[in-house]
């Protein structure tokens, strides 16, 4: 990697998630900085290997400015692709407008070049930050339709708390044997994400389907409304089979990624809020019809 650029009154450091001082110091730059609280990673044995950090610290300790990578291997139209994430890009309001993101932003991409990745994603509300960089920008969609007929399950599902030893040790096992609940764009292996959006998202049921030895995460906004957002399972049950396995009755069903493998009709809409999903990587890898990322792969 190409030497940092100094700072006088800061020192870099790479891959500091192992340091106790420098986990807690992350810890609290994202509290600062987004609100939000990656404490119940502690719970999940800590951070993902394969993180790459870059960070500048004040004398205090501090973590002022940081930038982090890891892999996420997708399956994008069929195609495994070595691809990393990015997240975790903050810099504290005193030290914005210096330059330290735009560093960190270079060394990352070297890194995430040097460990050969075919592609690069980002969540973000401001690509304007990484358009110079060649990332393409993407509205996701979700997948809204009637409900199909309930299958012939029986209803027989049970909730599972991430909380509860047991249970997530039938979420880990489960997640180690996933197959991509999407072939248009999917997650293969990752699964720490999955655990600690279990914690974040709101109303986010988990039921393990005993029969398809499957977790469904989905949510009931309203009694005749179902909302589908991510499958965990070696093979991919049929809608009405997870429908009546949970025991509902909807009229209308949205699904939180693209619902090829799911046996059912839908019209594609973009989905609100204000981040958008961006790539870089060859054209030949680039989605090419409407996807989203399950919520609980979310970064
Ligand atoms: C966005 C953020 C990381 C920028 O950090 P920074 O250290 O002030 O950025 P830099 O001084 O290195 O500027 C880098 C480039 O981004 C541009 N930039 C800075 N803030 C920006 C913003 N809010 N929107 C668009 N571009 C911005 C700068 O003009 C500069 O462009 P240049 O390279 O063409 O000169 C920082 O403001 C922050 O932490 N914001 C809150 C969290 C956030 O939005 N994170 C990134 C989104 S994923």
């Amino acid at each position: 990697m190409s030497a940092p650029l100094a700072f006088p009154d800061l020192t870099f450091l790479q891959d500091y998630f192992d340091d106790p001082a420098g986990w807690k110091a992350i810890g609290d730059l994202l509290k600062t900085v987004f609100g939000v609280d990656i404490g119940p990673l502690d719970a999940l044995g800590g951070h993902d290997r394969s993180n790459m950090p870059s960070a500048y610290f004040d004398a205090e300790g501090r973590c002022v400015a940081n930038f982090a990578a890891f892999s996420m291997p997708l399956v994008i139209d069929g195609r495994r692709v070595r691809a990393a994430a990015w997240q975790s890009g903050a810099v504290l309001p005193e030290f914005r407008g210096r330059g330290l993101f735009r560093e960190l932003i270079r060394i990352t991409l070297e890194r995430c070049e040097q460990a050969g990745f075919e592609a690069i994603v980002l969540y973000t509300d401001k690509p304007a930050l990484y358009e110079p960089y060649g990332f393409v920008t993407f509205r996701e969609q979700s997948f809204t339709g009637p409900a199909p007929a309930p299958g012939n399950a029986f209803a027989t599902a049970r909730r599972l708390s991430v909380e509860n030893p047991v249970d997530l040790a039938l979420l880990r096992e489960t997640l180690a044997r996933r197959t991509p609940v999407s072939n248009r764009i999917a997650v293969c292996d990752q699964s720490l994400m999955f655990l600690l959006n279990a914690y974040l998202l709101e109303d986010v049921t988990l039921s393990w389907l005993e029969a398809e030895q499957a977790v469904i995460a989905w949510r009931q906004p309203q009694a005749d409304r179902f909302e589908l957002l991510d499958i965990v399972a070696a093979d991919i049950p049929a809608l009405d089979t997870i429908i009546a396995g949970l025991g509902l009755a909807p009229t209308i069903v949205t699904v939180q990624f693209p619902p090829d493998r799911l046996g059912w009709e839908e019209t594609a809409s973009a989905v609100d809020g204000d981040l958008v999903f961006m790539m870089r990587g060859p054209q030949a890898l680039m989605p090419q019809a409407p996807f989203r990322l399950s919520p609980m792969a979310e970064f």
